[in-house]
């Protein structure tokens, strides 16, 4: 029952709610530690990457209870620094406790979190930023320990814009002795949620949502109750499966103001967008219109998480044109998938050219990583006859039922 079963070919219509954002939700849980006592963050996502972090921070010594997407984490207890193994193996976005740690119990040792296959994913910069802030870090075969008393603020001149670093920046220099400059900083909603989560606990930010942040350490912070907002790469995930099978769907609590990129690349394709105080309309009656180029970077140019589900969108329009993956280096590992499915790519260093041919049949096709295996499940909604995407697993992490989400939009989905 790893797999889902998708009888394609068929128009959507229907509506589903957007969940809250697995990558402004884990960010927020990790900065929990930092604050002594008890936070309530709502419209927490149940994912499994939201369940092994928070059974890391259970293994730190923090009590955790959830009531659905209502999460509890009383911090009073925590005093381990060893991070287990199994679960810094499982969830590479365990590194972004580092900070957090550092700054709670003044030590921390992990394995290496590793890459995944969409690239190496090296925390070089990471572990060379906490040590401008006084950090002394070993680091050894399989993992790394790192230390200090108390961190000192410091001036960051990043060499490439990292959500990850900048994440693990904010979380290290809220407590820290000074004031800390990230620059550039990444400018990712998810970071401003992250910022807005901190300043409502007594942090002192300024310059959030640009790529110059300035942290001022202070003594404390306190315990909030938070709303995450919703997840911006759900909401392009179901707007893409809709531009590829056609129809209409409403996809309530869609946050518009964290995909003008999306949103203008999809009305470029033709896809008709209404939006409602709580939510957003899409009606795709006709194919989509493909689109000459697509280049991803950071925030605020098109995601490289929604990537590969508009790579499909191409492969489905008929039209030729090339996708640049500017972020990670080896993003396009569902080429072969989709050409099982009939679609007509070539794949050449950092680009992906998407030919015209516009059709896509039924297959047997396997998810290798989380965002790929999403957009193979969009592509067998618009494919003629049956699909079976295997790994379904990939796709848990970051979707909360994507199987319930579709057939709620009027997909014909099973687990198969
Ligand atoms: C975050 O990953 C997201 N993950 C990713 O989403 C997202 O694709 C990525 O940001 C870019 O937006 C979470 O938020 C949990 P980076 P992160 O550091 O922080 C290189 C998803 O599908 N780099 O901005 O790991 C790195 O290899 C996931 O939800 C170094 O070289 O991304 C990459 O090429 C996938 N050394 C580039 O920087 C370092 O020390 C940008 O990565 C750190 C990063």
């Amino acid at each position: 029952m790893d797999a889902i079963r998708i009888y394609g070919g068929k128009c959507l219509d229907g509506q589903t709610r957007i969940q809250g954002s697995k990558n402004a939700s884990l960010p927020v849980l990790a900065a929990t530690l930092l604050i002594k006592g008890t936070c309530e963050i709502e419209n927490c996502p149940e994912i499994s990457d939201v369940y092994h972090m928070l059974r890391l921070l259970e293994s730190l010594g923090c009590k955790v209870t959830r009531e659905g997407t209502l999460v509890r984490v009383n911090t009073e207890q925590v005093s381990e620094c060893d991070m287990p193994a199994d679960s810094v193996g499982v969830m590479r976005s365990s590194i972004m406790l580092l900070g957090a740690l550092l700054a709670r119990v003044g030590s921390v040792k992990m394995d290496y979190p590793g890459g995944c296959v969409i690239g190496a994913r090296p925390i070089n910069l990471h572990l060379q930023s906490l040590r401008n802030m006084g950090v002394a870090v070993e680091e050894g075969e399989g993992g790394f320990s790192a230390c200090v008393n108390r961190l000192k603020g410091a001036s960051h001149r990043l060499p490439f814009i990292s959500v990850g670093v900048t994440e693990n920046l904010i979380l290290a220099a809220v407590l820290a002795e000074g004031t800390t400059v990230i620059e550039p900083a990444a400018g990712e909603p998810e970071i401003q949620t992250l910022c807005e989560f901190l300043q409502q606990a007594g942090a002192k930010i300024e310059g959030i949502g640009s790529d110059r942040l300035t942290i001022h350490g202070v003594e404390r912070l306190f315990p909030v109750r938070f709303r995450i907002p919703a997840d911006r790469i759900v909401a392009g995930t179901y707007l893409a499966a809709c531009m590829c099978a056609g129809g209409r769907v409403f996809l309530q609590d869609t946050p518009r103001h964290h995909m003008e990129s999306v949103l203008a690349c999809a009305g470029q394709m033709g896809a008709k967008l209404k939006f409602e105080p709580d939510g957003m309309l899409v009606t795709c009656r006709t194919k989509p219109t493909g689109c000459e180029s697509l280049v991803t970077g950071c925030y605020p140019a098109f995601p490289t998480d929604l990537q590969s589900l508009f790579m499909v969108v191409m492969s489905v329009s008929g039209r030729q044109g090339w996708i640049e993956e500017t972020v990670f280096e080896n993003r396009f590992r569902i080429v072969p998938e989709l050409r099982k499915m009939g679609a007509d790519i070539t794949v050449y260093k950092n680009r992906a050219y998407v030919g015209g041919r516009g059709r896509l049949h039924g297959a047997v096709v396997q998810a290798e990583e989380l965002r790929g295996g999403a957009a193979l499940v969009a592509a067998s909604l618009a494919a003629e006859g049956t699909s079976i995407v295997t790994n379904r697993h990939y796709i848990d992490r970051g979707y909360e039922d994507i199987v319930l989400s579709l057939r709620e939009l009027g997909a014909e989905i099973e687990l198969a």
